[in-house]
């Protein structure tokens, strides 16, 4: 039963929040996917329900839109949306090279969002906290992602080449991620987040 699913992973590892994500695009291409989402508003609702945590809703690397994030403020209210948008680690890619499915997944390459319009899409109809993923890359990448209307900023690629190396390369990894935020703070002449989150913006073509 969904509900037991749910206190298992949550006792697992005694979960402080519960991250659910909308992944259809993963679905499609793996080889044991499971594109199947009818009901999915109803479910979510539910485990925000019972599993007594702060519920995350997430993409997989495909973002989030305006319309889905204002379905999901209507009708589930989690408590963040991680917009998880294109430019980073592809799901299609890596499912499509384990199904041998190359040349459909070629066709759909870079399909989704990018994170930074996911991002001011989601933050434009959401209240809650938005967190940015996808392509991250630095502190700079998480300073930006913070200018333009994220709360927090996670990545994933990174930090599991770092951890394969081990545990004094991943504190170097992250040190060096903080000093780059700092940085960028620095330069914005931002004092705390609060004030890096009303920085004038500039948006140029690169
Ligand atoms: C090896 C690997 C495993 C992942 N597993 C999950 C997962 O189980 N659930 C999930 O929501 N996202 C998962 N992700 C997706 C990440 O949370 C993230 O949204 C995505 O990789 C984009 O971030 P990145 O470009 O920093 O890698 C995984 C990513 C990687 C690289």
């Amino acid at each position: 039963m969904l509900s037991d699913w749910v206190s298992q992973a949550i006792d697992m590892i005694n979960a402080d929040a519960i991250a659910i994500h909308l992944n259809p695009a993963q679905e499609v291409f793996q080889p044991e996917g499971e594109p199947w989402f009818r009901g999915v508003i109803d479910k979510l609702r539910f485990i925000k329900k019972v599993a007594n945590r702060p519920l995350i809703v997430k993409e997989v690397g495909n973002g989030i839109s305006m319309e889905v994030a204002r379905m999901l403020a209507s009708k589930v209210s989690p408590d963040a949306i991680d917009v998880a948008g294109t430019g980073g680690t592809s799901f299609i890619r890596i499912e499509s090279i384990r199904a041998g499915t190359m040349d459909e997944a070629d066709v759909f390459n870079g399909w989704g969002i990018p994170t930074a319009i996911s991002i001011c899409e989601v933050r434009s109809v959401y209240d809650g906290v938005v967190i940015a993923s996808g392509g991250v890359r630095s502190g700079l990448d998480g300073a930006k992602a913070i200018a333009i209307g994220a709360n927090a900023f996670s990545m994933s690629r990174p930090l599991l080449l770092a951890a394969l190396k081990g545990y004094d390369e991943t504190k170097r990894f992250i040190s060096r991620l903080l000093k780059e935020f700092r940085i960028a703070m620095f330069l914005t002449g931002s004092k705390n987040i609060n004030d890096l989150s009303k920085v004038p913006l500039f948006l140029a073509r690169q």
